[in-house]
């Protein structure tokens, strides 16, 4: 079987690593890919949004699955486009994806089907944005309506700030078209989890829960990132939450979004915050989460092939996960200067010895091929993934194989797995 996977960071390198171990596949392409992936599939110089490009690739070569990993691709209508062509693929279509593509479009089905969200409102209108903002108690959330690569959320402390963000949204337009609606929601206190679930519509198989670090420095202090490291199983998310989240969040969302008309294929990611006892939806992705797909795709011991052809061909009442009992923990190693400026092209040492290192994988995102040197090419440079007994072990490997690796510049947070060591009392 040949697959190809879309994209370039750590989350395609899990994909790319997860699939080679499935017996049924000869052979993996990836586009565009990166450093690290180029040593398991063959790496093709096409854009992840190049949607003709690589149907016309994926027809040529013979691919028998597609495999999609960031949201742009799927908002633009990847899914639908290869269809349309008699091809294969796994992530959902763009009336489905819109559920990440629009926060508009979320908070409005949430509402509909009773799904626990934040207190909201939409604005078109700059004036009018900031007149309710006015009437508010801060803190308050602001957010664009469409895809800002994880930018278009300001956490606003102040009235002050939340008016500065409207008008960086709608006044200088700094994400363009995604800016001109916004969300203003009420700010939820409480813990946040990682959600995510494979449905083909109709049946919601959950993957194991997990917690991505979002702020750049530790303690959860500093600017938004991408994810600067993630740990599963989340200990917040206890039996009895779980059984909440399925019952009041995934299966509602799956089914609400099939009554739209929109039916859902792929992988479902609920962003929770957990209060107290009680669950509500941050937001929703129509994707695998990076770095949480890293430590997920570790512990996922079943045929990723096979989970995938299921949700396709919506039969996935049929299938059940293996999963590995034992804790993983992802340390992202990032360029210095992101999630803000940020230079690449350095050269990176140690990552034959790192790779040496038993129950370790060092996923790349921002790598890139330089003569004989891997060279950074991104903010987010690595995952350091590892699996242990117990969570502390994994935390323990991982940071061990972290300190092998160096470049100029490079940082990480020391404290990826705290918050569920002090819940566990380990
Ligand atoms: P989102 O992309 O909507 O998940 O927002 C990114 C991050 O902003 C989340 O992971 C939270 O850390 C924070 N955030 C978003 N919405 C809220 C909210 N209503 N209350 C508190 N924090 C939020
Ligand atoms: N780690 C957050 C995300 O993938 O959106």
């Amino acid at each position: 079987m040949k697959i190809l996977v879309v994209g370039s960071g750590g989350r395609e390198h899990a994909l790319v690593w997860k699939l080679r171990q499935s017996p049924r596949v000869t052979k993996i392409f990836c586009a565009p890919g990166n450093a690290g992936i180029s040593a398991l599939a063959t790496c093709v110089k096409i854009s992840a949004t190049a949607i003709d490009a690589l149907a016309d690739f994926a027809k040529a070569e013979g691919i028998d699955l597609t495999v999609v990993g960031p949201e742009v691709p799927l908002a633009l209508g990847i899914a639908d486009h290869f269809e349309e062509k008699g091809l294969r693929v796994f992530g959902p279509r763009r009336n489905a994806a819109t559920l990440e593509g629009s926060k508009v479009f979320m908070k409005d089905l949430l509402e509909k089907y009773h799904i626990p969200s934040a207190f909201y409102a939409t604005f078109t209108d700059r004036e009018e944005a900031l007149r309710y903002i006015e009437k508010q108690a801060a803190p308050l959330v602001v957010k664009t309506d469409g895809l800002a690569a994880g930018k278009g959320v300001v956490v606003a402390r102040t009235i002050a700030e939340a008016k500065a963000a409207v008008d960086l949204f709608m006044k200088e337009k700094a994400f363009g078209e995604a800016g001109s609606r916004v969300v203003v929601e009420e700010f939820l206190r409480g813990e946040e989890a990682s959600f995510l679930a494979f449905t083909d519509g109709e049946t919601v198989l959950p993957l194991p829960t997990s917690q991505d670090h979002k702020a750049i420095f530790d303690g959860d202090k500093g600017p938004n990132t991408g994810g600067m490291g993630a740990y599963s199983p989340a200990p917040v998310v206890t039996e009895p939450l779980h059984r909440q989240v399925m019952e009041t969040v995934m299966l509602p969302t799956v089914k609400g979004l099939a009554a739209e008309g929109c039916p859902y294929k792929g992988v479902l990611y609920a962003g929770l915050m957990i209060d107290n006892g009680v669950v509500k939806v941050l937001e929703f992705n129509c994707r695998f989460g990076d770095p949480e797909a890293q430590p997920l795709l570790m512990r996922l011991k079943t045929d990723l092939v096979e989970v995938m052809e299921a949700v396709i061909d919506g039969r996935l009442a049929d299938i059940a996960l293996e999963i590995d009992p034992r804790p993983t923990v992802c340390v992202v190693m990032a360029a210095g200067g992101y999630p803000g400026k940020y230079e690449n092209g350095k050269p990176i040492e140690g990552l034959a010895k790192a790779g040496q290192h038993q129950d370790v994988v060092v996923f790349h995102a921002g790598t890139a091929v330089k003569g004989d040197a891997v060279v950074t090419n991104g903010g987010r440079v690595l995952g350091v993934t590892a699996i242990g007994d117990t969570l502390q072990e994994a935390i323990g490997k991982a940071y061990k194989a972290a300190e092998e690796i160096s470049w100029d510049g490079c940082y990480y947070r020391r404290d990826i797995g705290r918050k569920a060591l002090a819940r566990k009392g380990e």
